[in-house]
């Protein structure tokens, strides 16, 4: 049997996903490459706005009849009787607790051709190691470390397809972080919807002691965490970052926006001031830290006052990049109760001045890098052109360059150019 698994949303999905690949490959199934080729399609859904919801109901309207299909995620967890509702084909709707038990949904439900679903929320974490052979590539290692939200931001669907914060066990992380170390891999990240909140209470470790931990372990290049909510911050994570070179220099830590007024709407426990006092204050103690973020325009009430206080904010923190998204009422939120008062055209507009404000910041910014050496990662082949290849460096940044190495390799690039969105440079020999 045959099996195709498409991926949207963040990059939990990405690791459920991988979980998924592998599941599916203990039990000798092979893996394609397009989804016709596949007796059994799964679908990993995300939820977090209605154009990505949208996204999973047209791919599966393109699919074949014959084949079983399967959606999982956060779209299964949050609309599985829309799901079946607007669509006769699909087999299977598993939740993002339960995708693990998908060996029991194939013999008891697919091939018994009868349909079913399953989207209970379990408090336990579910223990799941993915082997080399079902990740995403052999460089970057994904673990999830906790999942869950208890934030209920007001605009949010995420608490309600991911469940309430459950963290995962140190010794459990440790044990993957290893097994990635041991095979090569050069990069981690942590994974969470909230992993400054991980915690494990038995063994007394907090998520910067975990850091220093795994920041120990030997030829672990570059160590990332996301997401990080700007509401719970502690100092030691600057003094455990001060201590370790080899954690990224690099923090996504999402503002949403920059008026304090919204903030509050918004259901962020933060303010504009003690939100901006903790960007200082990491600065001021680790100078080549760089921060990103993301933005949500129009939520109902914004007023231009209000999105002038966001562009303001850009500016003062001048983030290494940044995800700005419209605003989206979504089921089950709170938010989705208060009328969506601002027009589309008015979100659009404000979209495009953000856009215009970070892409003269990161022009401004990526200016000052011609002529400097950058450390970055290969990635990969650019697609875009031939005899070339990609890379990251520390804080994130897509670097071209013409050359021939391998994915996963570390190597020293002098910038020559760059577009707003990327760097272009030459490695240095
Ligand atoms: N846990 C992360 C966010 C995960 S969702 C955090 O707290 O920052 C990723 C991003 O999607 C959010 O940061 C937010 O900017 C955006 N987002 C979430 N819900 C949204 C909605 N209803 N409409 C528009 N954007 C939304
Ligand atoms: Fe959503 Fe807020 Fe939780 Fe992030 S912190 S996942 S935005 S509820
Ligand atoms: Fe999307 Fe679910 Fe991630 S809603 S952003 S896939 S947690």
């Amino acid at each position: 049997m045959k099996f195709f698994i498409k991926t949207f949303g963040c990059q939990m999905n990405v690791n459920d996903s991988e979980k998924i690949n592998h599941i599916l490959a203990e039990r000798g199934m092979v893996r394609t490459e397009e989804a016709e080729d596949a007796d059994i399609v799964i679908i990993n859904s995300c939820a977090v706005r209605e154009k990505a919801q949208e996204k999973i109901f047209s791919f599966i309207g393109r699919l074949d009849q014959k084949q079983k299909i399967v959606v999982s995620g956060c779209v299964a967890q949050s609309e599985k009787d829309l799901i079946i509702k607007r669509n006769k084909k699909v087999d299977f709707v598993v939740g993002t607790h339960q995708f693990y038990g998908m060996n029991g949904i194939i013999d008891n439900f697919l091939l018994k051709n009868i349909k079913g679903t399953d989207t209970t929320l379990s408090k336990e974490w579910s223990e799941s190691i993915p082997d080399v052979y079902a990740r995403e590539n052999r460089f970057t290692g994904f673990i999830s470390i906790m999942e869950g939200c208890d934030n209920f931001c007001t605009y949010c669907i995420v608490p309600f397809t991911r469940g309430r914060e459950k963290y995962r066990p140190y010794k459990n992380i440790l044990d993957e972080a290893e097994y990635l170390a041991g095979n090569g891999f050069r990069e981690i990240v942590l994974l969470g919807q909230n992993v400054n909140s991980w915690k494990d209470k038995k063994e007394g470790v907090s998520f910067a002691a975990l850091l220093d931990r795994i920041a120990g372990i030997e030829k672990i290049h570059w160590i990332r965490f996301i997401t990080s909510y700007p509401g719970y911050y502690e100092s030691e994570l600057i003094d455990v970052m001060k201590q370790n070179r080899n954690i990224a220099r690099h923090i996504h830590f999402p503002v949403q926006s920059g008026s304090t007024r919204i903030l509050k709407k918004m259901g962020r426990n933060y303010t504009r001031e003690q939100y901006m006092k903790i960007i200082s204050k990491f600065k001021s103690e680790i100078p080549e830290i760089k921060f990103s973020s993301d933005f949500i325009v129009g939520f109902p009430g914004e007023t231009d006052r209000d999105f002038d206080l966001t562009l303001s904010l850009i500016e003062k923190a001048r983030y290494n990049s940044i995800f700005s998204f419209i605003y989206s009422p979504r089921k089950h939120t709170k938010a989705a109760m208060i009328d969506d008062n601002i027009s589309l055209e008015i979100k659009k507009e404000r979209l495009q001045l953000l856009h215009e404000l970070q892409k003269k910041i990161q022009l401004e910014d990526h200016w000052k890098l011609v002529g400097k050496q950058l450390e970055v990662m290969v990635t990969g082949k650019n697609p875009k052109r031939e005899g070339e290849l990609l890379g990251r460096t520390e804080s994130y940044k897509i670097v071209t360059f013409p050359g021939n190495r391998k994915p996963g390799e570390f190597i020293n690039v002098t910038i020559d150019s760059f577009g707003p969105h990327s760097l272009r440079g030459i490695e240095v020999i």
